[in-house]
């Protein structure tokens, strides 16, 4: 049998990356087992994974370890390096800025977690954190895994019913929010947002309590008895507060994300075995040093957000930064200015940040230094080499390795990159497996593998310390969705090639998922927004490939009554329906869609149409109506 960790001949890395690939392919058990020592445990674990695939499947690290998130983060920081910066906040106002020491995040963090359990949180409630860029987000996180409850980051941008349905789903018991989030000239009405979403969870709604940060400190209406002014709570608590001792395998947090059928999923990570992947991953793929500043561009409220802005830096005791404004507002070249003023050191971003950045004057980012510069990194979806070279030369100076990594909400942290320092980019490439990680290209049916050269579906073969446990309340889900496609293993969703030295390149997703400029959308969720029209007999999204958000959404949508709907209701459907971060670019009132004789939608057909790929089709003679692709042609061109 091919030797599955080793790697390929001729990929050149550092010799430390070669030992450490060799002692995971030598002793997987004792290698991870290992890893745990990166953490402070209340009792060590014994053993590593318990984990399988096969059957009903079973995600265990660490199992018999206990231990508290919180404390990794901060109190072990607290006694060696009490005064070190854990966190710098700028806010988009000139001059608005904020350090907090690790003395200072331990304090807050103590204060807001001794509130949760004055308001009858207790061990395994789950905390709904729907808060924008400030300080008070990641503070909010660390309180909860410091009482064990288990928070559910909500993002700012869902709609009403989009934050409804992820609260009822949870069952959150608390709500954190703020009363407005500042968006360069605009203020979002979050708290206003929130209200309309517990409204619809009002029957049998499992929320007690709302606390309300003031970020902007206008006035937002309070409910009697259920809100509470966040300052106001922690104003009254102790700056300390004794950890909850957890298990390795209770969960830290739930985070949904889409898949390509049905509702948001509720992915579930462990405590322990996803610190110890955050802290690990963190380290290894940026090459993390002591004094570096970290600046994960993220959203705190995804996956990437938790695991490089909140968890991995601070587990690691490193100083991250976040900055509350946009890249380009007020003007071109903020986020340049925010590297100079604090010395960032790794700038980790997206590629749609860096396709926008491309497009404006280039004098923009040559009149600033970037000098504190070490490492670059992007995540979310496929660099194009251009890019990638774009990235390397203009913000990095040539002086910066850059590190594509690939991951995902269900992987914890970094699975594939090209580890800074260790192992040599390459535009375009998404890089190596991690060491202990590994993969598999299996056929298209799922039963054979690719070994080699060649092109499959991305699987993982074992499991690893970051991976998900389960989905909220849905283990059969969990089963079914990606250990079913590919029997014995862990699909991931996308396909991948691998050259000859082991180099892997990410060919997107295989599934009926699109990636708008990194916002993982689920095509189901947008027919079932759109379907909420009484207008609608039914509808497909597609994906495009878009200049600047790698994609873009494609609705079609088979109206009842011919002039009765029109794109921009149904575009409105979608921002109330998911929110307006998922509002397609175009809407093609149609006749019909292509189906096969099963009354299958041909969506290959649908994406090539959208994208104006007329020239190759392919073989329509399975649709149920050949005719159907003329007409639709014609009703799509009259639109456009
Ligand atoms: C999907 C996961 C990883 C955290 C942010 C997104 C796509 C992610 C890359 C990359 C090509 C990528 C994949 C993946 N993706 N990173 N470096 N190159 N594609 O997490 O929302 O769970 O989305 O994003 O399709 O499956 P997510």
């Amino acid at each position: 049998m091919a030797d599955r960790f080793s790697l390929p001949a001729g990929a050149v890395v550092a010799d430390q990356y070669r030992a450490r690939v060799r002692d995971a392919q030598h002793d997987p058990e004792a290698f991870w087992l290992a890893q745990a020592g990166r953490l402070a445990w209340h009792t060590p674990p014994s053993a590593a994974s318990r984990s399988y695939f096969t059957g009903d499947v079973q995600i265990s690290w660490y199992a018999d370890g206990q231990l508290n998130v919180s404390e990794n983060c901060l109190d072990r920081h607290v006694l060696t390096q009490p005064d070190k910066a854990a966190l710098i906040w700028e806010g988009q106002e000139k001059g608005q800025r904020e350090v907090l020491t690790y003395r200072d995040l331990h304090a807050r963090v103590c204060r807001l977690a001794n509130v949760l359990r004055r308001l009858g949180v207790r061990k395994g409630e789950r905390v709904a954190i729907h808060l924008p860029a400030v300080a008070e987000g990641v503070v909010a996180m660390l309180a909860c895994a410091r009482i064990g409850a288990i928070h559910v980051v909500l993002f700012g941008g869902f709609s009403a019913e989009g934050l409804a349905e992820r609260i009822q789903d949870s069952s959150a018991g608390v709500v954190i929010t703020a009363d407005v989030a500042r968006r360069g000239a605009k203020l979002i009405p979050s708290k206003t947002t929130m209200d309309k979403a517990l409204a619809l969870c009002a029957s049998g709604g499992s929320v007690r309590h709302v606390l309300v940060v003031s970020v902007s400190g206008v006035d937002v209406p309070m409910q009697e008895g259920r809100d509470l002014s966040y300052e106001a709570e922690v104003a009254q608590e102790e700056a300390d507060c004794t950890p909850e001792v957890m298990n390795a395998c209770d969960p830290l947090f739930l985070l949904y994300t889409s898949g390509s059928t049905g509702r948001p999923k509720g992915v579930v990570h462990s405590s322990g075995g996803y610190l110890v992947w955050a802290g690990l991953t963190h380290e290894l793929a940026f090459d993390a040093q002591p004094d570096d500043i970290f600046w994960c561009t993220a959203d705190t409220s995804w996956i990437t957000g938790h695991t490089y802005v909140v968890y991995g830096p601070l587990v690691n005791g490193a100083t991250v930064l976040i900055y509350e404004g946009l890249p380009s507002w007020p003007e071109p070249g903020q986020w340049w200015d925010v590297i100079d003023r604090n010395k960032v050191t790794v700038f980790y971003t997206s590629p749609t940040v860096v396709r926008a950045a491309m497009r404006e004057d280039e004098a923009v980012v040559r009149a600033r230094s970037l000098a504190s510069l070490r490492v670059l990194g992007t995540v979310g979806e496929p660099i194009s080499p251009e890019a990638w070279t774009w990235f390397s030369e203009e913000v990095g100076r040539g002086q910066c390795p850059v590190v594509d990594t690939w991951w995902q909400t269900e992987s914890g942290g970094v699975l594939i990159t090209a580890c800074a320092g260790q192992v040599p980019g390459r535009p375009g490439a998404a890089g190596l497996p991690l060491p202990g990680v590994e993969i598999a290209l299996l056929g298209t049916q799922g039963h054979t593998t690719v070994d080699g050269e060649g092109e499959g579906l991305l699987c993982l073969s074992r499991s690893w310390p970051g991976q998900a446990m389960t989905l909220w309340q849905d283990h059969d889900r969990f089963r079914q969705t990606y250990f079913s496609t590919c029997p014995g293993y862990y699909f991931t969703g996308d396909g991948a090639r691998r050259e000859k030295d082991g180099y892997i390149w990410i060919t997107g997703r295989v599934d009926d998922v699109v990636n708008v400029s990194g916002h993982r959308i689920g095509t189901a969720e947008i027919e079932d927004a759109v379907a909420t029209d009484p207008e609608v007999v039914e509808s497909a999204a597609v994906g495009i490939p878009h200049d600047l958000k790698g994609q873009g959404l494609v609705v079609y949508v088979v109206a009842r009554e011919e002039g009765r709907l029109d794109p921009a209701r149904v575009a409105r459907a979608v921002g109330e329906g998911v929110g307006r971060y998922a509002v397609p670019e175009k809407i093609y009132i149609v006749k019909d869609l292509p189906k096969t004789r099963s009354g299958k939608i041909v969506r290959r057909l649908l994406r090539k149409i959208a994208a104006d790929e007329l020239d190759n089709l392919g073989d329509l003679s399975t649709l149920s109506d050949p005719e159907c692709v003329q007409a639709l042609i014609r009703q799509v061109a009259e639109q456009n």
